[in-house]
């Protein structure tokens, strides 16, 4: 099994941190999701309407992300970590996986949140990984607590 941890990490590093914990559980490859334009603290502020975050939800933004995977095809099996936004997926992420051909491969998908739980959030990403297994999707803490997909 050939896998790989894409992941988008933006506030605090708390997904990033579970991700590379995840990746050596695995003896898989990371791949850090950037988007071209990088998030600033005050990109982040939710709590101002008109900060970014909130203008690229609002209007359903597709968020051009930085560089690509070349040897995407080679995985097998994609875990792909975020923190939730709103509810689900940053846009981010959907922009990063609309770019690839997810056919045949198994998916698991990870987050970090502020208490919301994984809600709707595997199903609202379905669409930009069509064709692919969705095998679980949960909101963790730590990597400890993957440590079932490792076996
Ligand atoms: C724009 C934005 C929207 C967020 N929406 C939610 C949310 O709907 N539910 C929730 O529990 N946390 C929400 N959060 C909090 C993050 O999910 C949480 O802090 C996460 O662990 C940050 O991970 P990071 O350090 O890897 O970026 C939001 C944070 C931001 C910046």
């Amino acid at each position: 099994m050939k896998s790989l941890v894409a992941y988008f990490s933006a506030e605090a590093g708390r997904t990033a941190a579970v991700a590379k914990d995840l990746a050596a559980l695995m003896e898989g490859a990371l791949y850090e999701i950037q988007p071209s334009v990088p998030y600033t603290a005050a990109d982040l502020k939710w709590i101002n309407p008109f900060a970014r975050c909130n203008r690229e939800k609002m209007g359903g933004k597709d968020v051009p992300v930085e560089g690509s995977i070349g040897d995407f095809g080679e995985y097998d099996t994609v875990f792909i970590g975020f923190p939730i936004w709103y509810g689900c997926a940053p846009n981010v992420v959907n922009s990063f996986c609309k770019a690839y051909d997810w056919t045949g491969k198994k998916v698991y998908i990870f987050a970090t949140s502020g208490g919301s739980g994984i809600g709707k959030t595997a199903e609202k990403l379905k669409p930009y990984i069509s064709g692919a297994e969705v095998v679980d999707a949960k909101v963790v803490r730590n990597a400890n607590e993957l440590k079932s997909w490792v076996e």
